[in-house]
């Protein structure tokens, strides 16, 4: 039986000052990236998560030699044609669905044919949105219905491609990006705003990348790089796993937290937008710029009113991981708030939409649900007493983490199943948990 973790107390008041781990999206880049640069990248406080752990699987099967040392982790790699592989090899992308997309542009020219599978999760994700574009490149990409297993066999002569992502899919421009490095002309992008996490560090490594920066959209031009230069680089903490303690502290009393060095990329902050026209009072200080992306120390204080939202959809992709706890504070905020246009949550590492609703109405919170939109009328008197289990959720590590933030903030017993699926993202979640619920 899969194990789970039960709680039957509220947590009390707390004054902490915590880090969290590494930025998911930027291990797993740096990971790809310095496999195809030529020479030794290095990179401190990278996450050591199932998710990289499975991209250092990957870029090992190709050839490339990684080493996990204590503090840092290096990765040599052999230049943009330096993999070195055999035939039919399998590449395990697991839970990741940013390695298992962002892999395939970079496999855009293989000789060998290659299969990528991954776990019961990721293989009911959508994979045709990523294997049209890649196609017109010239790739042969055979799926699964639309999905995982899939293989991928490149070609020598690949050309440019116009692509319009339109569903802001940080995952589909960047493996688009990075097929468009290893192709002879100029790729262009139109692309709905999403983490762009790829193009600054094609910046930041002086690759052959032009953008151009619209209200919705970005255009992306994107030529053949000759080579990737080695990638030192020291991972600022993830704000998507950091917002998991910023909402528990928006619905306990009295309660203060900083979290130490955390990247704020504007792309990434849409939660905290949210939450403050939601009334929680965050701050950001010792405001840095580090190779492109911007870090700081974050702030957040109980606060003594909570409102209810209708939530602008341009925050939507800022804010894509973190929805399941936003729902959290609506829950707690004073009125019905209202989110729309999120049909994507649906194709994460679960139909998030449906088991965020399922979660809020187990509360005893009332919803009404679309395939996109979610209306939830808040409580700010809302306590719970019953016991609540949450199971059977396709070990969804948000799902996890946000049942825990609710059973610690509203009360009640729950029994979480899966306490396993932490390690997908957030492996040290749960000691930091215990971290707060021992301090005053
Ligand atoms: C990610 C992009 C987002 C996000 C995921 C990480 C990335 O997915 O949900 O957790 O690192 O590019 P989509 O591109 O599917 O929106």
């Amino acid at each position: 039986m899969s194990k789970f973790i039960r709680i039957n107390n509220k947590i009390n008041n707390f004054n902490k000052i915590i880090t969290v781990s590494g930025d998911k999206s930027l291990s797993i880049r740096w990971v790809l990236f310095s496999s195809m640069a030529l020479g030794k990248s290095k990179a401190y406080n990278l996450l050591l998560s199932e998710d990289v752990l499975a991209a250092f699987d990957a870029v090992k099967k190709l050839g490339v030699k990684v080493k996990l040392a204590k503090n840092y982790c290096t990765v040599i790699g052999n230049g943009l044609k330096g993999y070195k592989y055999k035939k039919n090899i399998i590449i395990n992308s697991k839970n990741s669905g940013t390695l298992a997309r962002l892999i395939m542009g970079i496999l855009i020219d293989t000789p060998y044919k290659i299969k990528i599978i991954g776990d019961k999760s990721l293989s009911k994700r959508d994979f045709h949105r990523i294997a049209e574009p890649l196609s017109k490149f010239g790739a042969k990409i055979k799926l699964t219905k639309k999905s995982l297993p899939l293989t991928i066999l490149g070609n020598k002569n690949l050309h440019p491609i116009k692509y319009l992502e339109n569903r802001g899919s940080a995952q589909c421009k960047s493996s688009v990006i990075l097929a468009g490095l290893k192709t002879d002309g100029k790729t262009f992008i139109k692309a709905k705003k999403s983490r762009n996490h790829t193009e600054l560090l094609c910046k930041h490594l002086d690759l052959p990348i032009k953008i151009k920066k619209s209200k919705n959209y970005d255009l992306i031009e994107i030529q053949k790089a000759n080579k990737i230069k080695p990638l030192n680089y020291r991972i600022p903490s993830d704000i998507s796993s950091g917002s998991f303690f910023i909402v528990l502290v928006a619905l306990l009393d009295n309660s203060k937290l900083q979290i130490k060095n955390v990247n704020i990329n504007s792309s990434r902050i849409g939660v905290i937008t949210i939450l403050k026209k939601m009334g929680v009072n965050i701050k950001f200080q010792n405001k840095r710029n580090y190779k492109g992306e911007t870090t700081a120390d974050i702030f957040v204080n109980s606060s003594k009113k909570l409102k209810a939202i209708n939530c602008p959809s341009e925050l939507n992709s800022g804010a894509i991981d973190e929805f399941l706890i936003i729902f959290l504070v609506a829950a707690k905020a004073n009125g019905v708030s209202y989110f729309k246009d999120i049909s994507e949550l649906n194709e994460k590492e679960s139909p998030r939409l449906k088991w965020g609703s399922k979660i809020l109405n187990k509360m005893g919170i009332e919803t009404v649900t679309t395939n996109s939109s979610i209306k939830i009328f808040g409580n700010p008197n809302l306590k719970i007493s019953k016991k609540i289990i949450i199971k059977e959720y396709l070990k969804d590590h948000r799902i996890f983490m946000a049942s825990v933030i609710a059973a610690l903030a509203f009360g009640g017993t729950w029994e979480i199943y899966d306490k396993d699926s932490v390690k997908t993202s957030f492996p040290s979640f749960l000691d930091i948990v215990n971290d707060l619920k021992t301090s005053v």
